[in-house]
C-alpha cells in the first residue's frame, strides 16, 4: 500500500469515514513547507456537520499516527502531515527496486480490450509531418495501456478507398512510367494525380475515364485491382520504414476498403431502424435532437462516404474485439465527423457508442511555415526524422567525437527528440515544430531526459559495489526528498495518462523527475568516502535511471547509457 492510502485509512478511522472517501480529498501541497499531504477539512464539513477548524483539531487528537508521519499540524481548516523523510526514502527506494522491470506496471486493465485507431495513413499520399501526432500519441497509448494490463489492438485504418483512386489509375494508364513509380513511389503517384487534375480542367472526358476505373475497382476488376494493389504496397512500404524508425506497431491494417462487403448490412440496418431519409437525392441520418448536421450516408450517385465506412468499422471492431474502449487518435478537424458517427451508432441502439472516443489533437506546423499541402509544400516525416538524426550526429561530432556507436546514439536521440516534443504538451494544442528547440539539451526536451539518464548510468558505473549497508537518512534533505516524491508518483502518472489519453502526463513527469535529480546532483556528491551514505545515493540514482528509462520506453524512446 502506498503511504497516501495508508494515511487516508488512519484519518478515516479517526473521523468515522471511509478510507477511499478521504483519499480523494487528500492533497499534495504545492509548497512542502505546508506538509507532504494535507486534508482540506471544509470538504468534510458537510458530512460531519462541524466547522472545518474543529474537524481538523478533532482528527489531530484522535488519529493513530502512522510510523511514516513525523508531524501533524493543524492550520486553520487544514490538517497538514509531514512525512518522516528517512522512512519515506526507505519505503520508496525499496518499492522501486522490488518492482524492478515492472516498476509502474499494473493489472488494472484486467485484460479488457482497448482498440486504438492511429496513424491511419492514406494510400498514394505522402506520410507527412501532420501524421506525426497521431502516430506518436497512438503508439504511446498503445504501450502505456499494455503496461497497465489492457489487451490493446492497434489499428491502422488505411485511407484506401475513394473516387480519387479512379483518377489515379486513369492517369497511370495515360502517362504512367513503371520505373519511375517503383523508384519514387508516392511522389510519382502524387505527380500523376496533380497532372490528372490539370488536364481534366481542359478535357472533361478524363473524368469519365476516372469514373469508369473507379467502377472497375468497385467491381473487383482484375487489372484495376492489380494496379491499385501495387500502389498500396508501395505506399505501405514507405510508411513501414517510418514505423520502424519510430518503433511503432500495429495489429491490423484493415483500412476503408476492408469494409466494402460490410456496408450493405449497415445500410439495411439503418433502413430497418427507420433512420435513413432521402435529402436532396442523397441518403442521410438526421441528428436534430443531437443538434448536429445530418450525417450523409449515401451520395446521390450511390457511393458511400467516409462516415459510412466508419459505421461499418465500429460495428466490426465491437464484434471482433468486444472492446471496452474504442479510441480514434485523429486531428481535431474531424471533431464533427466523429460526433456524427458516434451519434448515429447511438441512434442505432448501440450503448457501446459511449465507449467510443475521439482522442483529438492539434495541428503540427513548422516554424518557417513550410508545412502546407495546399501550397504544394509537403514535409515528409521520414525527412524530418533523418534531419533530426543528422543534426544530432553533428552535435556529437562536435562535443563528443570519441563516443562509441555514434550512429546508433544519434538515431536514438534524434528520433527520440522528435517523438518527445510531439508529446510535450496537452495534445489538443497546436504544435510549432522547431529543430533547435527539439534538440536542445537543456530545455524541457527528450535529449535532456536522455542526458539525465546517462548521468545516472555513469555515476552508477563509477561506483564500486560493496556489501556495506545503506544509510538512507542521507536522503532526507529537500532536494533528495523532491526526487523521491517524483519517483513515488510515477505509477499514478501512468494511470492518469491512460485514463485521460494524455501521453503528455508522462513527458511532463519525466521532465520533473530529471530536473529534480539534476538539482540534487548539483548540490551533492554522489560518491564519497562514506560507503553507507554513498550506497543510498547510488540507490537513488538507480531508481531515477530505471524510472526515466521505463518512462521513455513507454513513449517509444530509447535511453542510451552514453551520449
Ligand atoms: N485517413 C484519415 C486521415 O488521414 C484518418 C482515419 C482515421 N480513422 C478513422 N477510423 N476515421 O484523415
Amino acid at each position: 500500500m502506498d503511504l497516501k492510502t495508508a494515511l487516508a485509512e488512519k484519518i478515516a478511522n479517526a473521523a468515522g469515514m471511509q478510507g477511499d472517501q478521504v483519499l480523494e480529498m487528500l492533497e499534495t501541497p504545492p509548497d512542502p513547507k505546508m506538509g507532504d499531504a494535507a486534508l482540506p477539512c471544509f470538504k468534510l464539513a458537510k458530512v460531519l456537520k462541524k466547522a472545518p477548524p474543529a474537524i481538523a483539531q478533532e482528527i489531530a487528537e484522535n488519529i493513530e499516527k502512522p510510523d511514516f508521519v513525523s508531524e501533524i499540524q493543524v492550520a486553520g481548516g487544514y490538517l497538514n502531515f509531514f512525512y518522516d523523510r528517512t522512512y519515506y526514502a526507505q519505503s520508496v527506494l525499496s518499492e522501486v527496486s522490488a518492482a524492478g522491470e515492472n516498476w509502474g506496471r499494473s493489472d488494472i486493465g484486467d485484460n479488457k480490450t482497448i482498440v486504438i485507431d492511429y496513424s491511419s495513413v492514406n494510400i498514394a499520399k505522402p506520410f507527412h509531418i501532420g501524421h506525426l501526432s497521431s502516430t506518436a500519441i497512438g503508439s504511446a497509448l498503445y504501450k502505456i495501456n499494455k503496461y497497465l494490463g489492457y489487451n490493446v489492438v492497434g489499428v491502422n485504418h488505411l485511407g484506401d478507398w475513394g473516387t480519387q483512386f479512379g483518377k489515379l489509375i486513369a492517369a497511370y494508364k495515360l502517362w504512367g512510367d513503371d520505373d519511375e513509380i517503383n523508384r519514387d513511389s508516392v511522389s510519382a503517384m502524387l505527380k500523376l494525380y496533380v497532372r490528372f487534375h490539370e488536364e481534366a480542367e481542359k478535357d472533361e472526358a478524363l473524368n469519365e475515364q476516372a469514373r469508369a476505373w473507379f467502377k472497375k475497382i468497385e467491381d473487383g476488376d482484375e487489372e484495376a485491382m492489380r494496379i491499385f494493389g501495387w500502389f498500396k504496397e508501395l505506399t505501405l512500404r514507405e510508411a513501414k520504414r517510418v514505423y520502424e524508425l519510430l518503433d511503432v506497431q500495429f495489429d491490423s491494417f484493415a483500412g476503408e476498403s476492408f469494409y466494402n462487403d460490410k456496408i450493405p448490412a449497415v445500410l439495411d440496418e439503418l433502413r430497418e431502424k427507420n433512420l435513413l431519409v432521402k435529402s436532396e437525392g442523397a441518403y442521410v441520418v438526421r441528428l436534430d435532437e443531437e443538434e448536429l448536421p445530418p450525417a450523409i450516408i449515401l451520395k446521390s450517385d450511390g457511393t458511400t462516404l467516409y462516415a459510412t465506412r466508419d459505421l461499418a468499422a465500429a460495428k466490426y471492431r465491437k464484434k471482433t474485439y468486444d472492446f471496452y474502449k474504442n479510441l480514434y487518435v485523429v486531428a481535431y478537424q474531424q471533431n464533427l465527423h466523429f460526433k456524427q458517427v458516434f451519434a448515429v451508432l447511438k441512434k442505432m441502439g448501440y450503448e457501446w457508442a459511449d465507449d467510443c472516443e475521439h482522442v483529438a489533437f492539434g495541428m503540427v506546423s513548422l516554424e518557417d511555415g513550410t508545412l502546407s499541402t495546399r501550397h504544394g509544400k509537403i514535409v515528409l516525416l521520414e525527412d524530418v526524422l533523418k534531419k533530426a538524426v543528422e543534426k544530432t550526429l553533428s552535435i556529437i561530432e562536435e562535443k563528443n567525437p570519441a563516443l562509441e556507436d555514434k550512429e546508433q546514439v544519434a538515431s536514438d536521440i534524434g528520433i527520440g527528440a522528435v517523438i518527445f516534443s510531439t508529446l510535450s504538451q496537452s495534445r489538443i494544442k497546436d504544435i510549432m515544430f522547431s529543430f533547435d528547440r527539439v534538440l536542445n539539451f537543456d530545455g524541457e526536451t527528450g535529449p535532456y531526459v536522455q542526458y539525465t539518464h546517462t548521468r545516472c548510468a555513469s555515476v552508477i558505473t563509477r561506483h564500486e559495489a560493496n556489501d556495506a549497508g545503506m544509510d538512507v537518512s542521507v536522503l532526507s534533505n529537500d532536494e533528495a526528498f523532491a526526487v523521491l516524491k517524483s519517483l513515488a508518483g510515477f505509477p499514478q502518472t501512468l494511470l492518469a495518462a491512460s485514463e485521460k489519453n494524455e501521453p503528455f502526463y508522462v513527458t511532463r513527469h519525466l521532465i520533473e523527475l530529471a530536473q529534480a535529480f539534476n538539482k540534487y546532483y548539483y548540490e551533492y556528491r554522489i560518491i564519497d568516502d562514506n560507503k553507507e551514505q554513498t550506497n543510498a545515493r547510488i540507490a537513488l540514482a538507480r531508481a531515477v535511471k530505471d524510472t526515466l528509462k521505463r518512462g521513455l520506453s513507454l513513449l517509444g524512446i530509447k535511453a542510451p547509457n552514453k551520449m
